[in-house]
């Protein structure tokens, strides 16, 4: 049979059009914080580490950046750069709302498994410390394995071929990206500890219209079945 291809001679010019993307985001920012601010804030507040998967310690506090004002100026770069994703990146002018807020630190050794964030649209990670380590991202399929789940002989990875990505975020990144992706850590192998701030994001407000039957009212849902 056949081998099918042939010499780039063929055509002046190849554009792609790459349909249904995941829009993961990496906002580099000079945004840190202070040793000392952190190290009081961690000291005031309490953390708990699951004895299952979780190897991280997780703030006990799920609104962290509502719940304390001292953490105001952090709060107020995660609206932003929400609005920004929401706005410049997905195109969607719907009210956003920030249901979900915490912060993590992860210890030497320490990683945290597989996971992704439910009933949100999507999440912001922000790294305040960061040595060592990469967010692993793990897709279901890769785009031609959803064509067909076939085992590739891939050439190079790329966005079309590839199931999985590492990211390896530096000290004052914003990572954004869809809460449904499916995502890890790899361990912390410095001795100083990775400490984040992350924050899911959901719309509200009144969405779609009447005469298209798609009027949904998300600041007034009343429960009518029990
Ligand atoms: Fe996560």
């Amino acid at each position: 049979m056949k081998r099918i291809g042939g010499p780039t001679e063929l055509y002046k010019t190849r554009a792609g059009l790459n349909l249904q993307a995941k829009p993961l985001y990496v906002y580099k920012t000079d945004f840190f914080i202070k040793d000392n601010f952190l190290k009081d804030f961690i000291n005031k507040n309490t953390f708990h580490r699951d004895h299952g998967k979780i190897k991280i310690d997780l703030s006990t506090a799920t609104t962290i950046l509502t719940d304390f004002p001292e953490l105001d100026f952090i709060k107020e770069r995660f609206v932003n750069i929400g609005l920004d994703y929401a706005r410049n990146v997905l195109q969607i002018e719907n009210d956003l709302i920030m249901p979900h807020s915490w912060m993590a630190i992860t210890k030497k050794g320490n990683s945290h498994h597989e996971h992704l964030h439910q009933n949100a649209l999507f999440s912001i990670v922000y790294y305040a410390r960061v040595k060592s380590g990469s967010l692993m991202i793990a897709l279901d399929k890769s785009t031609i394995e959803h064509i067909f789940n076939f085992h590739y002989k891939i050439k190079n990875y790329n966005i079309y071929n590839s199931s999985t990505w590492e990211v390896k975020p530096e000290q004052g990144d914003f990572i954004v990206f869809p809460a449904d992706i499916r995502h890890s850590t790899t361990p912390n192998e410095d001795e100083e500890d990775r400490i984040i701030f992350g924050a899911n994001f959901f719309i509200t407000g009144q969405m779609g219209e009447k005469q298209k039957l798609t009027e949904l009212d998300l600041t007034n849902v009343e429960v009518q079945w029990p």
